[in-house]
Protein backbone atom coordinates (compact mmCIF):
# COMPACT_ATOMS: atom_id res chain seq x y z
CA UNK A 1 0.00 0.00 0.00
CA UNK A 2 1.20 3.67 -0.57
CA UNK A 3 -0.09 5.94 2.27
CA UNK A 4 0.43 9.79 1.71
CA UNK A 5 0.72 11.78 5.01
CA UNK A 6 0.67 16.05 5.85
CA UNK A 7 -0.38 18.12 8.31
CA UNK A 8 -2.28 20.76 8.14
CA UNK A 9 -3.40 24.00 10.46
CA UNK A 10 -1.87 25.43 13.47
CA UNK A 11 1.08 23.29 14.33
CA UNK A 12 0.59 21.43 18.29
CA UNK A 13 3.00 19.14 20.04
CA UNK A 14 2.24 15.18 19.07
CA UNK A 15 2.24 16.07 15.97
CA UNK A 16 5.85 14.21 15.11
CA UNK A 17 4.59 11.34 17.28
CA UNK A 18 1.85 10.68 14.67
CA UNK A 19 4.12 10.83 11.75
CA UNK A 20 6.74 8.49 13.75
CA UNK A 21 3.79 5.97 14.11
CA UNK A 22 2.45 5.75 11.06
CA UNK A 23 5.70 4.99 9.50
CA UNK A 24 6.67 2.78 12.10
CA UNK A 25 3.48 0.38 11.68
CA UNK A 26 2.91 1.02 7.86
CA UNK A 27 6.45 0.40 6.74
CA UNK A 28 7.73 -1.77 9.46
CA UNK A 29 4.90 -4.08 10.48
CA UNK A 30 2.54 -4.06 6.84
CA UNK A 31 5.55 -3.44 4.58
CA UNK A 32 4.25 -0.36 2.91
CA UNK A 33 5.32 2.71 1.34
CA UNK A 34 4.71 6.19 3.03
CA UNK A 35 5.18 9.66 1.32
CA UNK A 36 4.85 12.76 2.87
CA UNK A 37 3.22 15.86 1.83
CA UNK A 38 5.06 19.11 2.56
CA UNK A 39 3.29 22.13 4.21
CA UNK A 40 -0.14 20.59 5.00
CA UNK A 41 -2.69 20.81 1.66
CA UNK A 42 -0.77 22.96 0.30
CA UNK A 43 1.96 19.70 -0.84
CA UNK A 44 -0.87 17.70 -2.26
CA UNK A 45 -1.98 20.42 -4.26
CA UNK A 46 1.47 21.58 -5.98
CA UNK A 47 3.22 17.91 -5.73
CA UNK A 48 5.71 18.48 -3.13
CA UNK A 49 6.66 15.08 -0.70
CA UNK A 50 9.11 12.89 0.12
CA UNK A 51 9.26 9.69 0.84
CA UNK A 52 8.98 8.72 4.79
CA UNK A 53 11.16 5.68 5.60
CA UNK A 54 12.36 4.82 9.24
CA UNK A 55 15.05 6.67 9.35
CA UNK A 56 13.30 9.35 8.37
CA UNK A 57 11.37 9.73 11.24
CA UNK A 58 14.12 8.80 13.89
CA UNK A 59 14.19 10.69 17.04
CA UNK A 60 11.96 13.18 16.22
CA UNK A 61 9.22 11.27 18.73
CA UNK A 62 9.99 14.09 21.52
CA UNK A 63 10.22 16.91 19.15
CA UNK A 64 7.23 19.86 18.82
CA UNK A 65 6.18 21.01 15.75
CA UNK A 66 5.95 18.85 12.56
CA UNK A 67 9.22 17.63 10.18
CA UNK A 68 6.21 18.03 7.41
CA UNK A 69 5.59 21.55 8.00
CA UNK A 70 2.25 23.28 8.06
CA UNK A 71 -0.21 25.66 6.76
CA UNK A 72 -4.15 26.62 6.64
CA UNK A 73 -5.27 26.70 2.96
CA UNK A 74 -7.43 29.19 1.65
CA UNK A 75 -11.21 28.22 0.62
CA UNK A 76 -10.66 28.60 -3.43
CA UNK A 77 -7.88 26.02 -3.25
CA UNK A 78 -9.83 23.89 -1.61
CA UNK A 79 -12.86 24.33 -3.91
CA UNK A 80 -10.11 23.47 -6.71
CA UNK A 81 -8.77 20.22 -4.86
CA UNK A 82 -11.84 18.79 -4.27
CA UNK A 83 -12.38 18.62 -8.62
CA UNK A 84 -9.13 17.17 -8.53
CA UNK A 85 -9.67 14.92 -6.02
CA UNK A 86 -9.70 11.86 -7.84
CA UNK A 87 -7.06 12.26 -9.76
CA UNK A 88 -4.86 12.91 -6.99
CA UNK A 89 -5.15 9.44 -5.90
CA UNK A 90 -3.64 8.56 -9.59
CA UNK A 91 -1.43 10.75 -9.81
CA UNK A 92 0.24 9.88 -6.82
CA UNK A 93 -0.65 7.04 -6.47
CA UNK A 94 -1.69 6.73 -3.16
CA UNK A 95 -4.03 4.32 -1.84
CA UNK A 96 -4.70 6.44 1.37
CA UNK A 97 -4.42 10.02 2.49
CA UNK A 98 -3.43 10.35 6.33
CA UNK A 99 -4.67 14.29 6.68
CA UNK A 100 -3.27 15.27 10.47
CA UNK A 101 -5.26 18.57 11.72
CA UNK A 102 -8.43 20.53 13.49
CA UNK A 103 -11.60 21.42 12.70
CA UNK A 104 -10.47 22.75 9.46
CA UNK A 105 -7.99 20.25 8.26
CA UNK A 106 -10.79 17.69 9.13
CA UNK A 107 -13.84 19.65 7.05
CA UNK A 108 -11.26 19.50 4.31
CA UNK A 109 -10.66 16.03 4.51
CA UNK A 110 -13.97 15.46 4.49
CA UNK A 111 -14.94 16.99 1.38
CA UNK A 112 -11.64 15.36 -0.32
CA UNK A 113 -13.71 12.06 1.10
CA UNK A 114 -17.04 12.98 -0.43
CA UNK A 115 -14.81 14.02 -3.82
CA UNK A 116 -13.41 10.50 -3.87
CA UNK A 117 -10.10 10.55 -1.99
CA UNK A 118 -9.39 7.26 0.38
CA UNK A 119 -8.96 9.40 3.62
CA UNK A 120 -8.22 8.37 6.72
CA UNK A 121 -8.67 12.05 9.52
CA UNK A 122 -6.47 12.34 12.68
CA UNK A 123 -7.84 15.04 14.94
CA UNK A 124 -5.11 16.99 16.73
CA UNK A 125 -5.31 20.68 18.42
CA UNK A 126 -4.59 22.06 21.26
CA UNK A 127 -7.64 23.50 21.95
CA UNK A 128 -9.27 19.75 22.30
CA UNK A 129 -12.30 21.17 20.43
CA UNK A 130 -12.63 18.37 18.27
CA UNK A 131 -16.30 16.25 18.87
CA UNK A 132 -16.37 13.12 18.48
CA UNK A 133 -12.94 12.50 20.38
CA UNK A 134 -12.69 12.96 24.56
CA UNK A 135 -9.28 14.44 23.50
CA UNK A 136 -6.91 15.63 21.07
CA UNK A 137 -3.35 15.27 21.37
CA UNK A 138 -1.30 19.05 22.17
CA UNK A 139 -4.24 19.76 24.77
CA UNK A 140 -2.20 18.47 27.54
CA UNK A 141 0.68 20.16 26.74
CA UNK A 142 -0.62 23.95 26.64
CA UNK A 143 -2.55 22.89 29.59
CA UNK A 144 0.76 22.54 30.97
CA UNK A 145 2.60 25.12 29.95
CA UNK A 146 -0.36 27.73 30.38
CA UNK A 147 -0.22 26.18 34.19
CA UNK A 148 3.32 26.39 34.94
CA UNK A 149 3.34 29.87 33.58
CA UNK A 150 0.09 31.24 35.85
CA UNK A 151 1.90 29.38 38.83
CA UNK A 152 5.04 31.78 37.88
CA UNK A 153 2.92 34.54 37.70
CA UNK A 154 1.13 34.35 41.12
CA UNK A 155 4.53 34.35 42.48
CA UNK A 156 5.44 37.57 40.94
CA UNK A 157 1.93 39.09 41.37
CA UNK A 158 1.68 38.35 45.07
CA UNK A 159 5.13 40.41 45.51
CA UNK A 160 3.63 43.60 44.05
CA UNK A 161 0.14 43.55 45.27
CA UNK A 162 -1.37 43.40 41.32
CA UNK A 163 -3.88 41.77 39.45
CA UNK A 164 -2.47 39.77 36.33
CA UNK A 165 -4.89 38.57 33.48
CA UNK A 166 -3.17 35.89 31.79
CA UNK A 167 -5.02 35.21 27.88
CA UNK A 168 -4.67 31.96 26.74
CA UNK A 169 -5.72 29.96 23.30
CA UNK A 170 -9.30 29.16 22.67
CA UNK A 171 -11.14 30.94 20.03
CA UNK A 172 -14.78 29.35 20.36
CA UNK A 173 -14.32 26.89 23.24
CA UNK A 174 -12.88 27.44 26.35
CA UNK A 175 -10.84 23.85 27.59
CA UNK A 176 -6.97 25.57 28.24
CA UNK A 177 -8.81 28.18 30.24
CA UNK A 178 -10.69 25.67 31.88
CA UNK A 179 -8.24 23.36 32.79
CA UNK A 180 -5.20 25.55 33.17
CA UNK A 181 -7.38 28.13 35.23
CA UNK A 182 -8.13 25.31 37.73
CA UNK A 183 -5.03 23.65 37.50
CA UNK A 184 -3.13 26.86 38.67
CA UNK A 185 -5.75 27.71 41.56
CA UNK A 186 -6.85 31.01 39.40
CA UNK A 187 -8.78 33.71 40.99
CA UNK A 188 -11.34 33.83 37.42
CA UNK A 189 -11.45 32.38 34.38
CA UNK A 190 -13.46 34.03 31.31
CA UNK A 191 -14.90 31.22 28.72
CA UNK A 192 -16.12 32.06 25.16
CA UNK A 193 -18.72 29.97 26.07
CA UNK A 194 -20.42 32.07 28.74
CA UNK A 195 -19.69 36.46 28.35
CA UNK A 196 -18.44 37.50 31.69
CA UNK A 197 -19.24 41.07 33.47
CA UNK A 198 -16.38 43.32 34.54
CA UNK A 199 -18.06 43.96 37.42
CA UNK A 200 -17.73 40.44 39.64
CA UNK A 201 -14.11 40.39 38.26
CA UNK A 202 -13.67 43.39 40.08
CA UNK A 203 -16.03 42.64 43.31
CA UNK A 204 -13.66 39.31 43.18
CA UNK A 205 -10.87 40.82 43.55
CA UNK A 206 -11.95 43.57 46.23
CA UNK A 207 -13.34 40.92 48.20
CA UNK A 208 -9.72 39.18 47.76
CA UNK A 209 -7.79 42.38 49.06
CA UNK A 210 -10.45 42.60 51.45
CA UNK A 211 -9.45 39.42 52.80
CA UNK A 212 -5.88 40.41 53.11
CA UNK A 213 -4.72 38.85 49.92
CA UNK A 214 -2.79 41.11 47.95
CA UNK A 215 -3.05 39.69 44.20
CA UNK A 216 -5.49 37.88 41.92
CA UNK A 217 -4.97 35.84 38.94
CA UNK A 218 -7.19 35.95 36.00
CA UNK A 219 -7.38 32.98 32.87
CA UNK A 220 -9.13 34.46 30.14
CA UNK A 221 -9.39 32.25 26.85
CA UNK A 222 -9.06 34.83 23.65
CA UNK A 223 -12.71 34.49 22.40
CA UNK A 224 -14.19 35.73 25.75
CA UNK A 225 -16.11 38.40 25.13
CA UNK A 226 -17.96 40.17 27.77
CA UNK A 227 -21.61 40.60 28.53
CA UNK A 228 -22.73 43.81 25.86
CA UNK A 229 -22.71 46.73 27.15
CA UNK A 230 -20.44 46.18 30.34
CA UNK A 231 -16.77 46.92 28.70
CA UNK A 232 -15.73 48.51 25.56
CA UNK A 233 -14.85 45.67 23.51
CA UNK A 234 -15.40 45.07 19.72
CA UNK A 235 -15.67 41.70 17.81
CA UNK A 236 -13.23 41.49 15.14
CA UNK A 237 -13.56 40.47 11.22
CA UNK A 238 -12.72 37.74 9.66
CA UNK A 239 -9.59 36.46 7.71
CA UNK A 240 -9.08 34.76 4.60
CA UNK A 241 -9.45 31.14 6.13
CA UNK A 242 -12.73 32.34 7.99
CA UNK A 243 -11.27 32.76 11.13
CA UNK A 244 -12.61 35.89 13.62
CA UNK A 245 -9.55 38.38 14.21
CA UNK A 246 -9.65 38.70 18.22
CA UNK A 247 -9.11 42.52 19.56
CA UNK A 248 -6.96 41.25 22.70
CA UNK A 249 -9.44 40.28 25.30
CA UNK A 250 -6.27 39.98 27.77
CA UNK A 251 -5.17 43.33 26.95
CA UNK A 252 -8.32 44.89 27.02
CA UNK A 253 -9.72 43.55 30.42
CA UNK A 254 -6.32 44.00 32.05
CA UNK A 255 -6.31 48.52 31.38
CA UNK A 256 -10.61 47.99 32.10
CA UNK A 257 -10.01 46.25 35.79
CA UNK A 258 -7.24 48.78 36.46
CA UNK A 259 -9.11 51.67 35.62
CA UNK A 260 -11.99 50.25 37.73
CA UNK A 261 -9.57 48.82 40.74
CA UNK A 262 -7.24 51.62 41.15
CA UNK A 263 -4.86 48.69 41.56
CA UNK A 264 -2.00 47.75 38.87
CA UNK A 265 -3.22 45.12 36.63
CA UNK A 266 -0.70 43.59 33.86
CA UNK A 267 -1.82 41.89 30.90
CA UNK A 268 0.50 38.56 29.69
CA UNK A 269 -0.97 36.65 26.65
CA UNK A 270 0.83 33.56 26.10
CA UNK A 271 0.22 33.04 22.57
CA UNK A 272 2.02 30.30 20.55
CA UNK A 273 4.30 29.49 23.52
CA UNK A 274 1.37 27.06 24.41
CA UNK A 275 1.82 25.33 21.30
CA UNK A 276 5.49 25.03 20.69
CA UNK A 277 8.01 22.77 22.36
CA UNK A 278 8.69 18.74 23.26
CA UNK A 279 5.09 16.65 23.93
CA UNK A 280 4.12 15.47 27.49
CA UNK A 281 3.77 12.05 27.79
CA UNK A 282 0.53 11.94 27.58
CA UNK A 283 0.46 13.73 24.39
CA UNK A 284 3.25 11.63 22.61
CA UNK A 285 1.08 8.19 24.06
CA UNK A 286 -2.09 9.69 22.52
CA UNK A 287 -0.43 10.80 18.97
CA UNK A 288 1.18 7.36 19.16
CA UNK A 289 -1.90 5.50 19.11
CA UNK A 290 -4.36 7.38 16.51
CA UNK A 291 -1.03 6.92 14.14
CA UNK A 292 -1.08 3.06 15.24
CA UNK A 293 -4.77 3.43 14.51
CA UNK A 294 -4.93 5.34 11.09
CA UNK A 295 -2.65 3.16 9.57
CA UNK A 296 -4.79 -0.18 10.55
CA UNK A 297 -7.84 1.84 9.31
CA UNK A 298 -6.17 2.54 5.69
CA UNK A 299 -5.43 -1.41 5.43
CA UNK A 300 -9.48 -2.46 6.38
CA UNK A 301 -10.61 0.06 4.23
CA UNK A 302 -12.10 2.69 6.80
CA UNK A 303 -12.36 5.56 4.81
CA UNK A 304 -13.84 8.43 5.58
CA UNK A 305 -13.27 8.41 9.13
CA UNK A 306 -10.81 9.55 11.86
CA UNK A 307 -9.15 7.80 14.70
CA UNK A 308 -11.03 9.13 18.02
CA UNK A 309 -10.34 8.63 22.00
CA UNK A 310 -13.70 7.50 23.70
CA UNK A 311 -12.96 6.65 27.16
CA UNK A 312 -9.18 4.71 27.13
CA UNK A 313 -9.95 3.02 23.36
CA UNK A 314 -9.39 4.34 20.46
CA UNK A 315 -11.86 3.69 17.85
CA UNK A 316 -13.08 5.23 14.25
CA UNK A 317 -15.80 7.88 14.01
CA UNK A 318 -17.42 9.12 10.46
CA UNK A 319 -15.43 12.65 9.68
CA UNK A 320 -19.08 14.15 9.00
CA UNK A 321 -20.19 13.82 12.92
CA UNK A 322 -16.51 14.92 13.73
CA UNK A 323 -16.81 18.35 12.21
CA UNK A 324 -20.32 19.15 12.17
CA UNK A 325 -19.87 21.30 15.89
CA UNK A 326 -17.48 22.09 17.79
CA UNK A 327 -16.92 20.65 21.43
CA UNK A 328 -17.24 23.42 23.91
CA UNK A 329 -17.48 23.52 27.54
CA UNK A 330 -20.42 22.33 28.72
CA UNK A 331 -22.14 24.27 32.01
CA UNK A 332 -21.36 22.08 34.88
CA UNK A 333 -17.75 22.23 33.87
CA UNK A 334 -17.92 25.74 34.09
CA UNK A 335 -19.97 25.57 37.66
CA UNK A 336 -17.21 23.32 38.97
CA UNK A 337 -14.52 25.30 37.73
CA UNK A 338 -16.48 28.66 39.79
CA UNK A 339 -17.15 26.95 43.23
CA UNK A 340 -12.99 26.76 43.56
CA UNK A 341 -12.05 30.41 43.16
O1 LIG B 1 -6.54 26.16 16.63
C1 LIG B 1 -5.37 26.13 17.33
C2 LIG B 1 -4.88 27.52 17.63
O2 LIG B 1 -3.70 27.36 18.35
C3 LIG B 1 -5.87 28.41 18.38
O3 LIG B 1 -5.95 28.17 19.73
C4 LIG B 1 -5.37 29.77 18.03
O4 LIG B 1 -6.39 30.73 18.08
C5 LIG B 1 -4.91 29.61 16.63
O5 LIG B 1 -4.59 28.25 16.47
C6 LIG B 1 -3.75 30.48 16.25
O6 LIG B 1 -3.45 30.25 14.93
P1 LIG B 1 -2.24 30.88 14.12
O7 LIG B 1 -1.15 29.87 14.13
O8 LIG B 1 -2.78 31.08 12.76
O9 LIG B 1 -1.83 32.13 14.81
Amino acid sequence: MRIGVLTAGGDCPGLNAVIRSVVHRAVAHHGDEVIGFQDGYRGLLDGQYRTLDLDAVGGILASGGTILGSSRLERDRLRSACERAGDMVGEFGIDALIPIGGEGTLTAARMLSDAGLPVVGVPKTIDNDISSTDRTFGFDTAVGVATEAMDRLKTTAESHQRVMVVEVMGRHAGWIALESGMAAGAHGICLPERPFDPADLVTMVEERFARGKKFAVICVAEGAHPLDGTMNYGKGDIDQYGHERFQGIGTALAYELERRLGKEAKPVILGHVQRGGVPTAYDRVLATRFGWHAVEAAHRGDFGRMTALRGTDIVMVPLAEAVTELKRVPVDRMDEAESVF
